[in-house]
């Protein structure tokens, strides 16, 4: 597929992609790494202008999205809730709409997976979602970017998610992975799995794909999975939750002694960070030799600047 078919494009959720775009992106994602690591300047985003909304707190997305920009030759805009009106004096659609007068693009994280969707609608723009309650996607194909780097083609690997299943990252990790063909296990307590209708979905995508989609509390089902991924217990406005969490996930710690049980060496540990060493994975794991923290960080910026590029820049 030509790349260029993408343009215009909002990125809210990975179901809205199919399988060759995704590659297209990855592939492009993969071209901008080079380029950079051989020092070449591109100007792709010249004369565009971002709007970044941040409703909660980002190290790595605000800054892959705002060195990405400057790098490409545009200029980002940051906005946070204490900059500006929106959904306090001024409605959403209102603000959308004047944004789509002087933007080239939003981004958007925060709460709601709707007000990234009513931006979309109402300022005639492209939006990426830099996260929601419900989905995290740009950090999605940073992942994929990151297996790939270590195995190759993605189609046929298997990511074990272990933790908090319910969450944002799980969730966008398993709509990719059911477009990809990654076969994708979420291990965790129950009550804290994904929800039916997304988990029925993917694993319906999963079927065309050839990969499979399963749920599960049992520890054991990390054997010979490729990557073994986790993330924080408690999310972004989630903080009332911590004590229960805490109990509810403790048997469930990325350590040593669960990386062995892959019955692989060559297993890589990701997490999308921040991360609380102690709690989802204990400092050996992060800190270890099959960590690719480091690699998953740095790829947000490669893989935000093909989803931009894509989108509104001149490729
Ligand atoms: N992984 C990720 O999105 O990190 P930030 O919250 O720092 O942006
Ligand atoms: N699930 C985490 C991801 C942070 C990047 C959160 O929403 O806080």
């Amino acid at each position: 597929m030509d790349i260029k078919a993408l343009k215009g494009r909002s990125l809210l959720t990975w179901l809205d992609f199919q399988e060759d775009e995704i590659r297209a992106l990855l592939d492009l994602a993969k071209q901008i790494k080079e380029e950079s690591k051989r020092g070449e300047v591109k100007q792709r985003l010249l004369g565009k202008t971002i709007a970044l909304l941040f409703e909660k707190n980002s190290t790595r997305t605000r800054c892959a999205f705002e060195t990405a920009i400057a790098e490409e030759g545009g200029h980002g805009v940051y906005l946070s809730m204490a900059d500006i009106h929106l959904g306090k004096k001024e409605t959403i659609e209102d603000s959308a709409r004047v944004f789509g007068r002087m933007f080239s693009a939003i981004e958007f994280r925060g709460f709601k997976q709707s007000t990234a969707e009513l931006l979309a609608e109402y300022s005639g723009i492209p939006v990426f979602n830099g996260l929601t309650d419900d989905y995290h996607p740009t950090q999605a194909l940073a992942d994929i970017q990151t297996l790939e780097e270590n195995f190759a083609d993605c189609k046929g690997r298997k990511i074990c998610f272990i933790g908090d299943g319910r969450n944002n990252v799980a969730r966008s990790l398993m709509v990719i992975s059911a477009k990809l063909g990654v076969h994708f296990t979420v291990i965790s307590p129950p009550g804290l799995s994904p929800d039916k209708f997304l988990t029925d979905k993917c694993k319906t995508l999963a079927e065309i794909s050839g990969s499979k989609i399963e749920i599960t509390s049992d520890l054991n089902a990390v054997k010979s999975a490729d990557a073994i991924y986790t993330d924080v217990w408690v999310s972004m406005g989630e903080e009332t939750k911590k004590e229960e969490r805490r109990e509810l996930l403790k048997p469930y710690q990325v350590n040593e002694a669960l990386m062995h049980k892959t019955g692989r060496k060559d297993t890589i540990f990701l997490h999308c960070l921040p991360a609380v060493r102690g709690e989802e994975v204990s400092a050996e794991v992060i800190d270890g030799a099959q960590s690719r923290v480091w690699d998953e960080a740095e790829n947000r910026k490669h893989t935000i600047k093909a989803i931009m590029l894509a989108s509104i820049g001149s490729l």
